[in-house]
C-alpha cells in the first residue's frame, strides 16, 4: 500500500496543467485551460483544467479529478499504478507499506506470476533439450534468436512443469489459476499450455499480461493457438499485440500498420517495418481505436486478403472511421499475409504494397464492384448503399461531401442526386454522431441528477474551512437524497479534516472512486452553484425540513398502528413527538 502522504507529496509536486500539457495541447480560457477531451470524443472543447485547484474536469463526459485520477483514465492504469507513473516522472521513490489491500495484492501478483512465467518459458526454449524442435520451428520460420529474445518468445513444455515449478516458488494455486496458467480438470490442476510455442502478450509499457501458445509440431485436431482468457490482468479488447515495441516508431512516422497475428507483427518488425501492431485475430474494438489514437491518427489495415480477412478489413474500416481516425489499406496478394510476403517476396516487397496503400474509400468501392455489377441499377442501389453505412460514420461534413461527390464518379451519379440521397437516407441520422458510439474505454460520467440545495452544500465544504463543522453538526450522510451525494458525504464525514477540505487538491489526490473524484471535481468547477451564505443556510435547512418530514410520516404511520392496537401510552408518546416535529417545521 501507498501512505496517503506521499500521494499527496506526489499530488502537490507535479504541476497538473504541465502534466496534461504533455499529453493534450491546452488553450488557456481565463483563469483556466481548456481542451478537446481526451476521454470522450467531442469538437468543442467541454474539458477544463483549473491550474489554481490542481483539477480538472470534463464537463461532457464528467470525467474529472486531480492528477493522480488523469492518470489512471489516461493511461488505463489503476490507482497505484498511477501514482507510481507520476512519481517516477519526479523522480521519487514511492515508499511501499506492508499489508496491501487484497486486490491490489491480487493484482501485483497475477502481473507478478504473468512475468515469471514469461522467463521461464523463454528460458525453457533457449535451455531444455525438450525445446529444441520448437526452437528449430521459430528458426525454420526465419524467426532469428535476435528476435525471440526481443520478444521473449518461449516454450511451454506443459506436463505441469510449469506447476511445479511455481508451486516451490511459493506461488499459489489461487494465483496461477487465476493468470489462466494452469487450469483445474478432474478435479487436479495441470499445465494451460502443453508443448507450445509461447508468444508474452505485454501491455503498451511492457508488462506482460497474458500468452499466445502456438502448436508447432502437424496436429490436426489440437487448435492452432490458445490465448490467455480473460483475466484481471488481461482484457483482450484494451491491447495492440506489439505495441510496446512499435510504438515510438508509429509516432514516429505519425501512422500505424496494423495486422492480425502474432507473427504478422514480430515478422515485419524485425525485418525493418517498426511501426506495427496486431490485433490478434479478432475483431478491432473501440478501446483499441482509442488506443490507437494516443499516438497516430492514421492506420493502415494489412489483413490477410482472403475472404475472411476482407470482411475483417470491412469491419475494421467502420470502426475506425467512428472514431475518427484516418484509414487506408494494403491489399496483399492472394494467399499471403504479412508474415509470409516478408518471408518469402522481401521487407521491399511489403514496403512497396504499403507505399501503395489504398484510401479506404478506394478499397470499400473496389470490394463492392467485385461483388456487384456496378452498370446495373440494382448493383449501383447495393453499392451507395453500402458505402454510405460508411460514410456515416464520418465526423467531417467536409469529408463526407467529397466521398459522395467520389461515388456519384464511381458508379456514373449525378451528383445532386446522389446527394439528395443521402439526406433522404442519412441526412438526419448522422448529426448527433457527437459521442462515440461503444463508450467501453471512455469514462461513463454518472449522470445522476441531484439537487441543487445538496451540491450547494458541498460547494460550500470544499471551499470553506469553517462550514465542516458546521454541516458535521446539522446533517448526517442519510440527509441526502442522491446515491452519490450520500456517498460523498460519508467519505467527507469520515476522513475530512477541516484542513483537508481547505485544499480540495489534498482531498481528491486519494481518491479511488472515479464517480467520487468526478462528482469533486464538478462541484468545484461549477461556477453556476451559488456560492453565498444564504444559499448555504438555506440549503441546510431544506435538507433538515426533508429529514423532519420524513420523520413525521414514519410517525403517522406509528400512530395508525398503536391506534389499531390500542396501545394508549403509545399513542400519547407518538402525539407529542408528532407535535414537537410540527413545531420543528413551521
Ligand atoms: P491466422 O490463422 O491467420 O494465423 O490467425 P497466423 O497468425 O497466420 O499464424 P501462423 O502464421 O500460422 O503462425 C491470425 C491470428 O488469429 C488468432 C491468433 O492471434 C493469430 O495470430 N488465432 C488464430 C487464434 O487465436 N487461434 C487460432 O486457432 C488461430
Ligand atoms: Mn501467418
Amino acid at each position: 500500500m501507498i501512505p496517503q502522504g506521499f500521494i499527496e507529496e506526489v499530488q502537490n509536486k507535479t504541476d497538473i496543467v504541465e502534466l496534461i500539457s504533455s499529453y493534450l495541447p491546452l488553450r488557456r480560457a481565463g483563469r483556466n485551460f481548456r481542451a478537446n477531451c481526451p476521454f470522450h470524443s467531442e469538437k468543442t472543447p467541454s474539458f477544463m483544467i483549473s491550474p489554481q485547484k490542481q483539477i480538472f474536469h470534463c464537463f461532457g463526459c464528467q470525467a474529472g479529478g486531480g492528477a493522480v485520477q488523469f492518470v489512471t483514465l489516461y493511461e488505463k492504469v489503476n490507482f497505484p499504478e498511477a501514482v507510481e507513473i507520476l512519481a517516477k516522472r519526479l523522480g521519487l521513490e514511492i515508499p511501499y507499506q506492508k499489508q496491501d489491500g487484497i486486490n491490489s495484492k491480487l493484482k501485483t501478483n497475477i502481473s507478478d506470476v504473468a512475468a515469471e512465467a514469461s522467463v521461464f518459458f523463454h528460458q525453457n526454449l533457449l535451455e531444455d533439450k525438450n525445446a529444441k524442435g520448437a526452437l528449430a520451428y521459430l528458426l525454420n520460420r526465419g524467426i532469428s534468436l535476435d528476435t525471440i529474445k526481443q520478444f521473449r518468445i518461449g516454450y511451454a513444455p506443459g506436463r505441469n512443469t510449469l506447476l511445479d515449478y511455481f508451486r516451490k516458488k511459493n506461488f499459489t494455486i489461487d494465483i496461477l489459476e487465476k493468470a489462466s496458467l494452469i487450469v483445474s480438470r478432474q478435479e487436479s490442476f495441470h499445465d494451460m499450455f502443453n508443448d507450445r510455442v509461447m508468444f508474452p502478450i505485454f501491455d503498451v509499457r511492457g508488462k506482460v499480461l497474458g500468452f499466445g501458445g502456438r502448436i508447432w509440431k502437424d496436429i490436426k485436431e489440437a487448435p492452432k493457438y490458445i490465448n490467455s482468457p480473460e483475466s484481471p490482468l488481461y482484457s483482450k479488447r484494451e491491447h495492440l499485440f506489439g505495441l510496446n515495441f512499435s510504438k515510438d516508431e508509429i509516432i514516429k512516422q505519425d501512422c500505424i500498420i496494423v495486422v492480425e497475428g502474432y507473427l504478422d507483427m514480430i515478422v515485419p518488425y524485425a525485418a525493418g517495418i517498426k511501426n506495427i501492431a496486431a490485433s490478434l485475430g479478432t475483431a478491432l474494438t473501440p478501446e483499441q481505436a482509442h488506443l490507437i489514437r494516443r499516438y497516430t491518427s492514421h492506420v493502415v489495415l494489412a489483413y490477410d486478403s482472403d475472404k475472411a480477412g476482407q470482411a475483417a478489413t470491412l469491419r475494421a474500416l467502420d470502426l475506425l472511421l467512428e472514431n475518427e481516425l484516418k484509414v487506408k489499406v494494403v491489399k496483399l496478394p492472394q494467399g499471403f499475409d504479412p508474415d509470409s510476403l516478408v518471408r518469402k517476396e522481401g521487407r521491399d516487397c511489403f514496403a512497396r504494397l504499403i507505399a501503395q496503400r489504398e484510401d479506404f474509400f478506394d478499397y470499400k468501392i473496389g470490394v463492392l464492384k467485385n461483388a456487384h455489377d456496378a452498370e446495373s441499377i440494382e448493383g449501383k442501389t447495393k453499392i451507395t448503399q453500402e458505402i454510405f453505412s460508411t460514410l456515416a460514420n464520418l465526423k467531417s461534413e467536409i469529408e463526407r461531401y467529397e466521398y459522395i461527390r467520389k461515388l456519384s464518379q464511381a458508379l456514373r451519379i449525378k451528383e445532386e442526386i446522389m446527394i439528395d440521397e443521402w439526406r433522404r437516407s442519412h441526412g438526419a441520422k448522422s448529426k448527433n454522431n457527437t459521442y462515440l458510439k461503444s463508450p467501453g474505454t471512455m469514462y461513463k460520467g454518472t449522470k445522476e441528477l441531484m439537487p441543487l440545495t445538496e451540491k450547494i452544500i458541498f460547494k460550500f465544504m470544499l471551499n470553506n474551512k469553517k462550514a465542516f463543522p458546521f454541516i458535521k453538526k446539522n446533517l448526517t450522510e442519510t440527509d441526502f437524497s442522491s446515491h452519490l451525494a450520500r456517498k460523498a458525504a460519508s467519505y467527507f464525514f469520515s476522513s475530512g479534516s477541516p484542513d483537508a477540505l481547505a485544499a480540495p487538491e489534498n482531498l481528491v489526490s486519494g481518491i479511488q472512486d472515479k464517480d467520487l473524484s468526478s462528482f469533486i471535481s464538478s462541484i468545484i468547477m461549477d461556477e453556476d452553484i451559488p456560492f453565498d451564505k444564504e444559499s448555504f443556510k438555506g440549503s441546510i435547512l431544506k435538507l433538515r425540513k426533508n429529514r423532519m418530514s420524513d420523520l413525521r410520516r414514519k410517525v403517522k404511520d406509528q400512530i395508525g398502528e398503536a391506534e389499531a392496537k390500542g396501545d394508549r401510552g403509545k399513542l400519547e408518546d407518538l402525539i407529542a413527538k408528532h407535535d414537537s416535529i410540527n413545531k420543528e417545521l413551521r
